[in-house]
């Protein structure tokens, strides 16, 4: 899969349908040839255009400033004449910002190399390889490690880089990024995923125009507002046509992913760690090691760049057991009560709710320390037995009784003023001496770039759960960061809180799932802040709005799964109207929907008609029929309302293609309309199926479609099954 070509100098990495070619330059440059459609057997150096001037001094000519600013780098640096956007940029202890990194070997190896501290792709050595050049710059004494690695059967590829000080002076990364994509420009589109709390990732498409479009965070978290991931595209692309070219990142902090289309009509790509709020201080003998960036080629559209994400980390990312079995219909009390509960109404909703066939009951905030509303407790890691009365365990073993599970929920990030922790620890909160600590949600942040207080935090979390028997535990994270400070960094490592804190949110997350393999983890922060291919290293799923309307969710939804499986998208039922939105959406829509993620309710379940408690019965039963399908199988975007502003509508199809879903909600009625064609996809053109009694080839439903009926009435939905 990854070979060099000795007499050309050149790394060939071959993916089932792509080649991603890098040549070493002079002896001395890393420069990239070239990254799509799969090319075997041919010398791909004439893509340098090395008879082109400027040329390099190597080549005897002046201009390397020049050259530099148009050669395609795999790892360009700041301070040498590259005015593009630079991936390295390095201050030495002299106050210089400048490197210059020489080629010095390679190493291909089999398998895939676990990245210290952080989440990442995983593979063994019969599946995966890995490709390592070797870089130096000899003024500083740092040597640069680039990683990629490939993976059989999959069109995907990985990227991360190292960088040591193997001098005798420390000196300071201002930035790194972790991985950077030259290519002369197609009249490319940029795709990314913007919103706001309660409208996460919506599909945004622009096109791209000369200087940088970048989407970024530096608020501590890849955020509500703008994600880690962006797509380039042909003029055109669909779900099937069209080329991408894609990067997301495997880190749940702050990030910045850019393109840059410059002066000779190219287009760099790059992802990585914010430079904003970064720096990093790297003593002789020390190692930083950047985060993990996904790139994958389609020459098919988007929906083969997200059938090609969605298995990468089904089979390479994604750890819990959990992953691949169907998980307990929980009931979250959220929505239901707020901070307003005590024992007794948790157990009239578990009541109830266990005899529509739900099985977990997930106990949410508020329920430790003196919490009775958001402003006060966190950090109190023991239960309010004011609230709960007769304890946790109590409860949780009346829970049982009823033939549930239990599930609890935690912020073990915060800190709020009015708390015992606080009174304790003042100065385990994040905070800059002399100035007031930002408050948001009243609540402060943890400074978990110090192993004490993860630690401190993790005894009281793991003492709770350890009482009683918990089987679930949601995590969440409500607020972002800011007023950087560490008492526990010195002046000139203060830069690295907002990083160090992201490794150890991972250390913790990794202790408890370590400590507690049992217990599904579910991820979440203030809804879908924290959305992202890191977190999903440590949890199968994660929440991912706190907006639960239907028709909200279908952007939210589709967004998502533009990356990510739709196995983790945490998505419930709830109640109507609406609390974010007061629509009002039928109750089998609302069904429909959730089902595309792991499915659960959030609502008061004591307060349903019994034509509602039914629904629920039916929807447990679709959840049970479907759920093995949705959860493996390949997901197709057919339709979406955001371009077409009536309906909405994707399909999986089982991997051995015998059977499909297909979804349809009609969001806006219209009048005198007739009956609309779905044309499926991803089904054997050759073989007969049955939708709805009657057969038809596949080829039939993908070429004239589905016929579903116009209805009376908005936001209404309906499932098909497509038998082989
Ligand atoms: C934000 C989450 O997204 C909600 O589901 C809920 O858990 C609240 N936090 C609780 O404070």
């Amino acid at each position: 899969m990854i070979r060099y070509d000795e007499k050309n100098k050149a790394f060939l990495l071959n993916t089932e349908n792509t080649t991603y070619g890098i040549a070493v330059v002079d002896d001395r440059y890393v420069e990239h040839l070239w990254y799509g459609a799969k090319i075997e057997g041919e010398n791909l150096r004439y893509l340098l255009r090395e008879d082109e001037g400027p040329l390099t001094l190597a080549q005897k000519k002046r201009e390397t400033g020049a050259f530099l600013d148009c050669a395609p780098m795999e790892l360009p640096e700041t301070g040498m004449g590259d005015y593009r956007e630079s991936a390295l940029c390095v201050r030495s202890v002299a106050g210089h910002r400048a490197s210059e990194l020489v080629y010095m070997g390679y190493e291909i190896m089999k398998g895939k190399p676990h990245l210290e501290g952080l989440p990442a792709t995983w593979g063994s050595e019969s599946d995966s390889s890995t490709l390592k050049i070797f870089c130096k710059d000899a003024l500083l004494g740092m040597k640069v490690t680039l990683l990629y690695s490939v993976f059989n059967g999959s069109d995907a590829l990985t990227r991360s880089v190292i960088v040591e000080n193997k001098g005798t002076e420390p000196f300071y990364i201002e930035k790194i990024l972790s991985a950077c994509l030259d290519m002369d420009d197609r009249g490319f589109e940029m795709i990314s995923l913007a919103g706001s709390w309660a409208r996460e990732r919506h599909i945004q498409r622009i096109p791209l125009g000369y200087g940088r479009q970048n989407v970024a965070s530096f608020k501590g978290e890849s955020s509500h507002q703008e994600h880690p991931f962006i797509a380039l595209v042909t003029p055109g692309t669909t779900q099937d046509t069209g080329e991408v070219y894609a990067m997301n990142f495997v880190y749940s902090g702050n990030f910045i992913a850019q393109a840059e289309k410059n002066q000779f009509d190219s287009v760099r790509m790059t992802m990585g760690i914010h430079p904003e709020e970064f720096t990093w201080k790297l003593e002789p003998g020390d190692t930083f090691t950047a985060p993990e960036v996904v790139m994958v080629y389609s020459e098919e559209g988007l929906g083969k760049m997200t059938r090609t994400f969605h298995d990468l980390y089904r089979e390479h990312l994604i750890r819990s057991p959990y992953l691949h079995q169907k998980r307990p219909i929980l009931i979250n009390n959220w929505e239901a009560t707020y901070f307003d509960f005590d024992e007794k109404k948790l157990l009239e909703i578990a009541k109830d709710a266990s005899q529509l066939g739900i099985e977990m009951l997930v106990m949410d905030d508020g329920w430790f320390g003196k919490r009775s509303y958001d402003d006060s407790s966190l950090g109190d890691w023991y239960v309010n037995e004011e609230k709960l009365k007769g304890g946790l365990c109590e409860l949780v073993e009346n829970v049982k009784k009823l033939g549930m599970k239990f599930g609890i929920w935690v912020e073990p990030e915060m800190i709020s003023p009015e708390s015992e922790l606080y009174e304790a620890h003042p100065d385990w909160a994040i905070q800059i001496p002399g100035r007031d600590i930002t408050q948001s949600r009243a609540q402060y942040v943890l400074d978990f770039s110090r192993e004490e207080v993860v630690d401190g935090v993790y005894e009281m979390i793991a003492k709770v759960l350890k009482s009683a028997d918990i089987s679930y535990v949601k995590w969440d994270m409500n607020r972002q960061l800011a007023t950087l400070g560490s008492y526990a960094l010195p002046a000139d490592r203060q830069g690295e809180l907002s990083h160090r804190y992201v490794p150890g949110v991972y250390r913790m997350q990794e202790r408890l799932i370590t400590d507690f393999p049992e217990i599904l983890l579910e991820n979440c922060s203030g809804g879908g802040a924290r959305f992202d291919a890191g977190m999903l290293y440590y949890s199968p799923q994660i929440w991912c709005s706190d907006d639960t309307d239907a028709i909200e969710r279908l952007a939210i939804q589709e967004g998502t799964a533009l990356v990510y499986p739709v196995s983790t998208i945490g998505a419930h039922v709830s109640v109507c109207p609406n609390h974010a939105v007061g629509r009002t959406t039928p109750f089998e829509t609302r069904g429909d929907v959730a089902l595309l993620g792991t499915f659960g309710y959030e609502l008061d379940i004591t307060k349903l008609s019994a034509e509602e408690k039914e629904q629920v019965k039916e929807q447990v039963e679709k959840y049970h029929k479907y759920n093995d399908l949705i959860r493996e199988g390949d997901y197709y975007r057919l339709a979406s309302v955001a371009d077409n502003g009536y309906y909405d509508s994707w399909m999986i199809v089982d991997k051995t293609k015998d059977r499909a879903l297909l979804f349809y909600v009609q969001v806006r009625a219209r009048a005198n309309a007739k009956s609309r064609f779905i044309r499926l996809a991803g089904l054997d053109p050759e073989r007969r199926y049955t939708v709805e009694g009657r057969e038809y080839t596949g080829n039939t439903l993908m070429q004239a479609g589905v016929r579903v009926p116009a209805e009376f009435g908005d936001f209404k939905s309906r499932l098909i099954e497509i038998t082989g």
